[in-house]
């Protein structure tokens, strides 16, 4: 009699934490993870079923209309993250460090991820960066706070950078990632985020370190995929990447509804008498 048990159902667990991420990497279920930035939207796609939510700091481009992810405040991002998280009750929520709040030094950025963790409710912060960030994982997770690593397109060092073009092409680069990867699996994060890498170096970086990796715009190998949700549904029509598959035209929904209200209201169709007092 064959003594042998089936992988458990990982994906269908009541809550989603760091180590489910883990059983189903091992399990080799792939991740889905969105973002997410207010409790309406945040309900929906956890009550569909989302394994992780990120407050993203892209909130600096969807939800406040800047270019770049720079000008986001940790008061800001702790709203948005309040709101996320009031809203989840499955999926593991994580909230990105936004720019300058932990890149001064580890003690920095020790105090920004503690108020995270206190006043949002969040389960773990995800920060960008390889090498010069390793200290601050240490000590995070030291401190007892997820993190989950950022490598590749960091959109905090777009001033550095230049453009949002792929990352590591060249070899010295992929080999720089490849071992800031290794580093940051080593000072404890619990996963990472690839951004717009090629294809073959997600995979070679899913194969290396045994932490799930998710991707954006990483190819089809990593363990799991995550899009800004706003790109994914639909409501952004101007942000048109390689990587982005569009799962519903919301925007065009929302065009049409709101065209919709606003001849009723100038016909006198609404409200009609089912609809008054
Ligand atoms: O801020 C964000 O939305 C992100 C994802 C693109 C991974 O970091």
């Amino acid at each position: 009699m064959s003594t042998q048990t089936s992988p458990p159902d990982v994906a269908d667990v009541p809550r989603v934490t760091t180590q489910t991420l883990k059983e189903m990497k091992a399990a080799g279920v792939p991740i889905a993870m969105l973002t997410a930035y207010d409790y309406t939207s945040a309900r929906l796609l956890d009550g569909a079923g989302v394994d992780v939510l990120l407050v993203g700091d892209s909130a600096s481009n969807v939800m406040a209309g800047n270019e770049t992810t720079l000008p986001m405040t940790l008061d800001q991002m702790i709203y948005h993250a309040q709101c996320v998280v009031r809203a989840c009750e499955r999926a593991l929520v994580l909230m990105d460090l936004p720019f300058g709040t932990f890149q001064g030094d580890s003690k920095e950025a020790l105090s920004s991820a503690i108020r995270v963790m206190k006043e949002t409710g969040a389960h773990g912060v995800k920060l960008e960066g390889g090498e010069p960030v390793v200290p601050t994982v240490d000590r995070l997770v030291t401190a007892g706070i997820p993190v989950m690593g950022h490598l590749g397109l960091t959109p905090q060092s777009i001033n550095q950078f230049g453009t949002y073009t792929v990352r590591a092409r060249e070899e010295e680069e992929a080999e720089q990632l490849l071992e800031d990867a290794r580093r940051l699996e080593e000072a404890g994060c619990f996963a990472l985020v690839l951004e717009k890498i090629p294809a073959d170096l997600g995979e070679a970086v899913t194969e290396a370190v045994d932490i799930p990796v998710i991707g954006i715009g990483a190819g089809a190998a990593t363990d799991g995929q995550v899009l800004v949700s706003h790109d994914a549904l639909g409501l952004t029509t101007d942000f048109n990447p390689r990587f982005v598959r569009r799962y519903a035209n919301l925007a065009e929904q929302i065009t049409e509804a709101t065209q919709q209200y606003i001849e009723d209201v100038r016909n006198r169709d609404f409200p009609g008498e089912e609809e008054s007092y």
